[in-house]
């Protein structure tokens, strides 16, 4: 898969691009990710970005020519499934659409500006907005982070063994349960006994229940959105409806 980020801050990508299981990928040759300075497509004397919103008002907004330039000069080397705007204004992340994207071979992300980018980027280039949540972040480079890191590790070989993908928070519409390692009593605070048990069916039984247990304090909401209808809360009667 390969991603080409599009951004006026490319040092912001240098941590979280280099390091553990995305630095491996990148590595491994699993995942292409390639950051362009948007400056580079920015032709006046100033290299100017971006300027004051037509109507008035704060903040400045994302110029079109050097957005359009940037990636019009990357679709004429390659067909690209997605070109995805980091915004507030956008439909909220969540693993599902993060499932969808890492099956995708091309996909261009733009980080836009904390006040926004010309709409006629958004009408004539963009086919997806992503937010990664309600609350406002200075600028998109730390949301498209937050995407690549979550798409790169579904890559299939990127992560080693596919178990633990498969018991993910959020991949079946569940929290994960509690999980512990040595010693089986650290300062008084022990171990459960059916993790020491040695019982598989066991195991699997006391994990499968603090997964239920932890999803329904805490987030019920995702019980009633998934897939699977023995998840959801059942009426008194114990009848589905619908
Ligand atoms: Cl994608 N961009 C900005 N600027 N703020 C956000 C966001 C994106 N997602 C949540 N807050």
């Amino acid at each position: 898969m390969r991603i080409d980020v599009i951004t006026a801050f490319p040092p912001l990508f240098t941590g979280p691009l280099s390091e553990s299981i995305v630095k491996r990928a990148r590595e491994g040759g699993f995942a292409d990710i390639m950051i362009h300075d948007l400056r580079e497509h920015a032709h006046d004397r100033h290299r100017t970005l971006d300027d004051t919103p037509y109507g008035g008002g704060a903040g400045m907004i994302l110029k079109p020519e050097p957005l359009f330039e940037a990636v019009e000069t990357l679709q004429a080397e390659r067909r690209y499934d997605e070109v995805i705007l980091t915004t507030p204004a956008g439909t909220v992340y969540d693993q599902r659409i993060c499932k969808r994207l890492s099956l995708h071979e091309n996909l261009i992300i733009l980080c836009g500006h904390y006040k926004g980018v010309d709409q006629r980027v958004i009408d004539a280039l963009v086919t997806m907005e992503i937010s990664i949540g309600d609350y406002v972040l200075t600028g998109g480079e730390l949301a498209a982070a937050v995407i690549i890191d979550s798409v790169v590790r579904l890559i299939p070989g990127v992560i080693g063994d596919g178990e633990s993908l498969l018991s993910d928070s959020f991949m079946d519409g569940e929290l994960d349960c509690p999980h512990y390692t040595r010693p089986p009593d650290f300062r008084g605070m022990r171990v459960p006994d059916d993790l020491l048990s040695g019982d598989h069916k066991r195991v699997e039984a006391w994990r499968r229940r603090e997964a239920a247990r932890i999803t329904r304090e805490r987030r019920p909401d995702l019980l009633e959105q998934s897939d699977r209808p023995d998840r959801r809360a059942k009426p008194r009667d114990g009848k589905e409806t619908d």
